[in-house]
């Protein structure tokens, strides 16, 4: 059992005898399911949230603190100084991956290792925009020295089913270019931030790294009510996105970095390999169980390949073995949500009233803490199972004559992050291309839908993202270009 007593302010880790919250997990200790207590976490209320937002808006001081001034080579060393603290904590972060979210052992160090490897490019990546910084340039008479520089006060709020890349997605690079921050965990995937309180603390002067445990809605409202903030970053949902804007003063100008929700879809064309389109569209729709909002959401399958495509398909999902995060070859776990396998049963109750049939034979199977995934065809307009972003085991299957259709719904859809491209013919590829890139951020050509290699942009349009992430773009995203201009006397 991990009991997380402290918390981190102004550089100390402030010990709390207040409330707890009890953290389980739906990974059963017992043959028989019972939810297994991993730990506790403080529950602080909305006096420690400003205790934290004043520590992180007097390190900043208006731009003149120590760290938003502070030299590159120096900011360097710090976050060098902290990926090697955090690396010595794979075990123990690894492990609570598995248990807190149910992530199998593979993922779960991937996780841990991308985020190693993330870190250390943005480093790079931000010797780089130094020296894009220190550039000058002459233009009708005028002398620019171009600058980049930090915008202020950060509130960080990270997802579930990434709870640690994707919130040092957000919390790194706003670090790496001189922001303060106060990083609240997510609800689920809390544990794990406990090993690296201390690697923080460490490795960054007082008040640059805040991090607080408890309920949103008592901690972040306040932070965003005192108007101080000056970035949201959270990747999550536009319903806590909408919400947090909104309690900002000057929520209309707030600016924001934000990856949400979306649906993306992958399109399958008659003269698609079908071996390979089926494979990528498994790993697609089923990578720690949909529970991504990168996964793909929809299938759009040609009229004329759909039979034998669905067959393939709904063969290979039931051929997906089911266990524990640490368990050799378990690709379906256990989900972290205890409301999920309900919602999902929903939605193919939903699909089946409305005629749509579950195709593989394990399809919609439950046990407490888990539903096989089902895949259903034919799913139409009218089906929740169209619209709503799953997040979790479903998979529909839509069936296109003409690909003006998937075309059209992507146009008509709140979201537009990504798609999956299955066909082989250049001239058919390469004008629907041109037209895909204008719905999305990014066309996968014969293969799935992701966000990596990080190196890339990962941004989309709509109700998708706001901002761009990834190593380079989200060091700008993080930051204002600045300019000192003198001219010619
Ligand atoms: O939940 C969304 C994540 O950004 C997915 O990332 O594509 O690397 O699994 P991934």
């Amino acid at each position: 059992l991990l009991h997380q007593t402290t918390y981190l302010v102004d550089g100390e880790l402030k010990q709390w005898k207040g409330d707890t919250a009890e953290i389980y997990s739906t990974i059963s200790s017992t043959e028989k399911y019972k939810p297994t207590l991993l730990g506790t976490i403080p529950q602080l209320g909305g006096d420690e949230a400003m205790e934290a937002l004043d520590s992180a808006v007097k390190a900043y001081g208006n731009g003149q603190g120590l760290w938003p001034t502070m030299k590159v080579e120096d900011r360097i060393a710090c976050m060098e100084k902290f990926v090697e603290q955090m690396k010595t904590k794979r075990d123990e972060v690894v492990k609570l991956l598995m248990w807190e979210i149910g992530k199998n052992l593979p993922d779960s160090q991937k996780e841990f290792d991308r985020t190693i490897e993330y870190i250390y490019d943005t480093i790079e990546a931000y010797k780089d925009i130094d020296r894009d910084s220190a550039r000058f340039q002459k233009h009708s008479g005028v002398h620019a020295h171009i600058r980049r520089g930090p915008l202020g006060v950060v509130l960080c709020l990270g997802p579930y089913n990434y709870p640690l890349n994707e919130t040092f997605c957000l919390l790194i690079p706003a670090l790496m270019m001189g922001n303060t921050t106060i990083f609240k965990p997510a609800k689920l995937g809390v544990l794990l931030i406990s090993p690296l309180l201390e690697a923080f603390q460490n490795s960054f002067p007082k008040g640059v790294v805040n991090i607080v445990y408890g309920r949103g809605r008592v901690l972040a409202t306040p932070i965003m009510e005192s108007g101080k903030v000056d970035v949201l970053a959270l990747i999550g949902n536009s319903k806590s996105a909408n919400a947090l804007q909104s309690q900002h003063p000057k929520g209309n100008r707030l600016r924001m970095v934000l990856g949400l929700e979306a649906k993306n879809p992958a399109i399958v064309l008659p003269d698609a390999d079908l071996d390979l389109a089926v494979e990528e569209c498994i790993t697609g729709t089923l990578s720690f169980n949909g529970q991504r909002c990168t996964a793909l959401k929809v299938l759009y399958v040609h009229e004329s390949i759909v039979e034998e495509f669905n067959r393939r398909f709904a063969y290979k999902v039931d051929q997906l073995t089911f266990g524990n995060p640490w368990e050799d070859g378990a690709k379906l776990t256990p989900l972290p949500e205890v409301d999920k396998p309900g919602y999902i049963q929903e939605l193919i109750d939903d699909a089946a009233e409305k005629g749509a049939k579950i195709l593989n034979t394990k399809g919609g199977q439950t046990t407490d803490n888990f539903i096989f995934p089902a895949v259903l065809f034919p799913v139409n307009k009218d089906m929740r199972l169209f619209k709503e972003e799953q997040f979790g085991p479903v998979i529909p299957v839509v069936p296109f004559s003409d690909i003006e259709e998937p075309i059209n719904d992507m146009a008509e859809s709140d979201y537009g992050q990504q798609v999956s491209l299955f066909g082989k013919n250049v001239n058919t590829l390469s004008p629907l291309i041109d037209t895909l890139v204008n719905l999305v951020c990014r066309v996968n050509l014969n293969s799935s839908c992701q966000r990596g290699p990080d190196v890339y942009p990962f941004t989309g349009r709509k109700d998708s993202a706001v901002a761009t992430l990834s190593v380079h773009d989200a060091l700008r995203s993080f930051s204002i270009r600045t300019f000192v201009a003198s001219k010619d006397n």
